[in-house]
């Protein structure tokens, strides 16, 4: 279920860090596209953004649970990372906008003040919500009860919703600088302390973060409805007509009726999606209620597809594993289609300098510093060919 795409996101993203480090570019981040959740309630969004994280953290459930919006910088984009990949990660975790108060990678978290108090598994994970500065939570359950009480807080116990973010940073050795949305789902009746116009506002606060270009929509459908009646695809579609940043994601596969599956969604014979959709299995109620672990519900995932008479033949593209995949490939793409902005700057930079060297001493002053920059330059352009034009064959297909 590895896919190496994930490692080569991360280096590449690692490079272009390092230039910009070593032309002392002010510009120490390369920002990516933020991926939203579309859809309507309960269909899945937080148990999907959730699994690609692979981290246990978001408030699931029946009803509305998602309130607000959740907006999570610097998450693990891609849990498949292997082992082999932590040191060129963990380059990646000190470049990303960390507080410059924060410990280095390798210094001991444990002399800071914790949110928890409690021992942690892994001691070079946490989270930190900009409502708590400087806490820092090494306990993911702790998170989730963190959103639940920001939630009740800003908008009572009743079902209100509230258009104010929590802002959550999560940061990890395994982490590529993201910007993860989960988003309420779109509903139409108002219950408990919802304002009567609870559909308008809901959408409203959704076309806030979907409408920019630079959003990737997860349009997400509950596979045991049907796709017609769809209010995340109809929505991504108003506002991305041609599809070119909309991924359907089919939840609850696995609550279908006996004998009927997606695969003529998946071939795009009933709404065709340019991006294709991807069928995912995330847990049930039950499993949340028995805390089961995520890399369980993963491995029940992969198994569901494998054993299914329907997806047999092309589990490959089924699964949370096959979502992240696609994510990456947009990702890729997306750093490919600003190389030529960031070559320019590098290059007005180089000049700028070579001028000051000539106001300073004339043609004989010292240019180490600037073929050090021109050699990592045609390093970097040359290992970023091959991992991006390697990988961006199969964007929109599913078979
Ligand atoms: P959201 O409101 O769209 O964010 O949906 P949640 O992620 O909170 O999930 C709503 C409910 O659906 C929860 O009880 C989940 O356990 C359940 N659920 C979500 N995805 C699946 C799935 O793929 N299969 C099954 N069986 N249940 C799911
Ligand atoms: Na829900
Ligand atoms: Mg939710």
């Amino acid at each position: 279920a590895t896919s190496g795409l994930g490692t080569e996101i991360v280096s590449v993203v690692n490079k272009l860090q390092d230039v910009f480090t070593a032309v002392g570019s002010s510009a120490s981040q390369i920002d990516l596209p933020q991926i939203c959740v579309l859809g309507s309630q309960s269909s899945g969004k937080s148990s999907v953004l959730e699994n690609i994280v692979g981290r246990d953290f978001l408030p699931r459930g029946t009803g509305i649970v998602t309130r607000r919006p959740l907006v999570s910088t610097s998450l693990v984009l891609d849990s498949y990372i292997s082992a082999d990949t932590f040191a060129v990660t963990s380059q990646v975790l000190q470049l990303i906008n960390r507080p410059a108060s924060a410990p280095q990678a390798n210094g001991s978290p444990k002399t800071d003040k914790t949110a928890d108090g409690d021992k942690h598994a892994n001691e070079n994970e946490w989270g930190e919500f900009l409502h708590l500065p400087g806490q820092k939570f090494y306990d993911f359950n702790k998170i989730r009860d963190e959103i639940v009480k920001d939630t009740e807080a800003k908008t009572g116990r009743n079902a209100g919703i509230s258009p104010l973010p929590i802002n959550l940073r999560i940061f990890s050795p395994n982490v590529l600088t993201l910007t993860l949305v989960d988003l309420p789902g779109l509903t139409k009746v108002p219950v408990g302390d919802q304002p009567k116009d609870i559909e308008k506002q809901i959408r409203d606060m959704l076309l806030k973060y979907i409408t920019k270009p630079a959003c990737i929509i997860l349009a997400v459908t509950a596979a045991n409805t049907d796709l017609a009646n769809s209010d995340g695809l109809k929505m991504a579609r108003e506002v991305d007509p041609e599809g070119q940043r909309t991924i359907g994601v089919l939840t609850k596969v696995d609550l279908m009726d006996q004998g009927t599956d997606v695969v003529d969604i998946l071939a795009g014979r009933i709404i065709p999606l340019r991006l294709g959709y991807v069928p995912v299995v995330n847990r049930g109620q039950r499993d949340i209620d028995q805390n089961k672990a995520i890399s369980t519900a993963l491995e029940h995932e992969r198994q569901f597809f494998e054993n299914h008479s329907s997806y047999k033949g092309k589990a490959q593209y089924c699964g949370t594993p096959f979502l992240a995949r696609k994510l990456n490939m947009i990702l890729m793409h997306h750093i490919r289609a600003t190389l030529p902005d960031i070559k320019a700057r590098i290059s007005q930079q180089l000049q700028k300098f070579q001028a000051e060297l000539q106001s300073l001493g004339g043609a004989n002053g010292d240019t180490s510093a600037s073929s050090v920059v021109l050699s990592v330059i045609t390093d970097f352009c040359a290992d970023f060919r091959t991992t991006i034009d390697g990988g961006t064959n199969d964007l929109s297909l599913n078979e």
